[in-house]
């Protein structure tokens, strides 16, 4: 961990009971009794929406035994379970949206390890979702090597004094290794992994030609998809590069994000999948994380 790029001037206040911390978004504080049944989590999992973190918590909490769900009481910004040492937490669409979820869930998982870096490095992050591929079909599961913005360069963004921050978007790559080796060999589910782009905008920076607003020709958005495809682009969603900007920014050592392709971008740009198709690829990322939390929390 990065002892040097966490808020000490903040979190250490926290610590030692000058003032509390309020998880806003989330509903809860650091002086809420709520958490003390949350000290021993040993891995966060993010999701863009509440219902599949309620289905992640009932599938986990049978894999252990009918674990306890913990819920927290606010549900109008993000829906958050715990159950079997794994806090389950919808972000929302978009990095703006994600990023308030991730900064109030990193200093959560400060408070709850009490400042204690190994404690944290411990925590395994995961965001789970659904993206456009690139060169791949409907279906198929990526794993994210790197988390890049549409011009291929790293997450930054605006601040005081010497303009911007550029963050490091790579994604660890003993975790990726072990999320593959955890899914080989499944039967029915094709996970493979590379670069991913996370746009601002699900129309505008992906390129599509179907928003309201469109700023691209057939000509400019084949360019931008086979110029992302040449890069080792595997696929597009809305959140990675600034997941693993911010994760890395503290040092965590264990993180990774699993997207399931909804379509292949180089064929299209509206997702015509059917409900069923929708309700496979949805669960395959799901399957693939599940195998791989199955390995490293439960031992197989
Ligand atoms: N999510 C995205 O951000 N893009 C897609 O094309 C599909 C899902």
């Amino acid at each position: 961990m990065r002892t040097e790029n966490i808020n000490h001037a903040f979190l250490d206040g926290v610590l030692d009971g000058s003032h509390e911390d309020v998880y806003y978004h989330f509903g809860v504080a650091s002086s809420d009794p709520i958490l003390a049944d949350l000290r021993g989590v040993r891995a966060v999992i993010l999701a863009g929406s509440g219902g599949r973190i309620k289905e992640f918590a009932q599938r986990w909490s049978q894999l252990n035994g009918g674990s306890e769900i913990v819920a927290f009481p606010k549900e109008d910004r993000f829906v958050t379970r715990y159950t079997g040492g794994v806090l389950f937490a919808s972000h929302g669409m978009g990095m703006p949206s994600a990023s308030i979820a991730l900064q109030e869930l990193m200093r959560l998982v400060f408070f709850l390890k009490s400042g204690d870096l190994d404690a944290m490095d411990d925590v395994f992050w995961c965001r789970v979702g659904t993206s456009g591929g690139v060169g791949l079909p409907g279906g198929t599961v990526v794993v994210s090597s790197e988390g890049l913005m549409a011009d291929l360069k790293p997450y930054r963004l605006l601040r005081g004094g010497d303009g911007e921050y550029w963050f490091d978007g790579q994604f660890p790559a003993a975790t990726r290794a072990a999320i593959m080796a955890a899914n080989a060999g499944v039967d029915d589910l094709s996970v493979v992994s590379g670069k991913t782009v996370a746009g601002n905008e699900f129309f505008l920076e992906q390129f599509r030609l179907d928003g309201a607003v469109c700023f691209e020709t057939p000509q400019t958005k084949m360019a931008w998809l086979r110029w992302l495809d040449d890069n080792g682009v595997r696929n597009i969603e809305m959140e990675g590069a600034m997941l693993a900007g911010y994760l890395n920014h503290w040092g965590f050592s264990k993180f990774a994000m699993i997207c399931c392709t909804l379509l292949n971008r180089l064929e299209g740009d509206q997702v015509t999948a059917t409900p069923a198709e929708l309700h496979k690829f949805s669960e395959d990322s799901g399957v693939a994380l599940f195998n791989y939390l199955r390995a490293s929390l439960l031992g197989g």
